[in-house]
């Protein structure tokens, strides 16, 4: 499938319009994807007060999250600004009680205004121009007590693993986002735990859990080749997610945060 002739969008967000194959495949379709939904499986539960609530999924993608949150009863909305993303959901997801929207993040207040009592939006903020706005943004949309699941791209891992690539220069240069102009999937905005703190108390929101997804596995010299050492790396991931100083490390960082103040809730919405 041909790439749009800016793969941006008019906020400077990357979009995945012409990268649904590709990103179905390569994360996906191979040993960090399963891996990432076996922890989540683990974790959702552990960090979240789970109790039918209606959940929003911002930046869906191709909608595993959604089918996820579907199957344990949730009545979902999945919004999702690239197309051919959001037809790939569709098709996987035919029969279940989701929704889907055709919008960005920015357009939340148009196309799906309620106040949410959890929503949820997994590695989408590192793909933004302005990820600070976009967490404005999410607050704004969460009813008071309300829960967000943020999961975001580890800025400091994606040093760690440059340096264990040998990609000494870069690092050093901390040279470390991608341009997004290609079909990489190397985010334009990786994050770290310092900004989602500071952004997060900017916006009345309480960091109640956090977990790293992928603390060890993308640091191997050698993958597991056999089904054995693949039971045990789980168990390893499991075991120390959510363990100081293993989860900082994470490739991803895993929030819970929760909407505590009531004061400025129409401001933002
Ligand atoms: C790495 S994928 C993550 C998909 C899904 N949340 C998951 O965890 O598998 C990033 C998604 O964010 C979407 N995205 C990019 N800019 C966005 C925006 N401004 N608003 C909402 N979604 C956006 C992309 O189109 C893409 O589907």
């Amino acid at each position: 499938m041909s790439l749009p002739v800016s793969p941006f969008s008019s906020d400077g967000d990357r979009h995945f319009d012409g990268l649904a194959e590709k990103f179905a495949g390569s994360l996906y379709g191979g040993p960090r994807g399963a891996l990432r939904l076996a922890l989540l499986d683990r974790l959702l539960p552990e960090m979240l007060r789970l109790d039918d609530q209606p959940v929003l999924d911002v930046g869906g993608g191709l909608g595993q999250l959604s089918g996820w949150f579907a199957r344990r009863g949730h009545a979902v909305t999945l919004v999702e600004p690239a197309a051919d993303m959001l037809d790939h959901a569709r098709q996987a997801l035919a029969g279940q009680p989701i929704t889907f929207v055709e919008a960005s993040l920015q357009a939340l207040p148009q196309r799906a205004a309620d106040p949410w009592p959890l929503i949820v939006c997994h590695a989408v903020l590192e793909w933004l121009h302005d990820p600070r706005a976009a967490l404005a943004i999410l607050a704004g949309h969460l009813a008071p007590g309300g829960q967000l699941s943020l999961m975001v791209f580890n800025r400091d891992a994606l040093r760690m693993s440059n340096v264990v690539k040998g990609n000494l220069e870069k690092a050093l240069d901390d040279r470390l986002e991608g341009t997004g102009k290609r079909q990489r999937l190397t985010p334009i905005s990786p994050l770290t735990h310092d900004q989602i703190e500071t952004w997060s108390a900017e916006n009345g929101l309480t960091i109640e859990a956090v977990a790293g997804v992928r603390v060890f596995h993308d640091y191997l010299r050698h993958p597991p080749t056999t089904e054995a050492d693949w039971t045990r790396l789980v168990a390893l991931e499991q075991r120390y997610c959510r363990t100081e100083p293993h989860w900082r490390l994470g490739r991803y960082l895993l929030y819970t945060l929760v909407r505590t103040d009531t004061a400025t809730c129409s401001r933002r919405s």
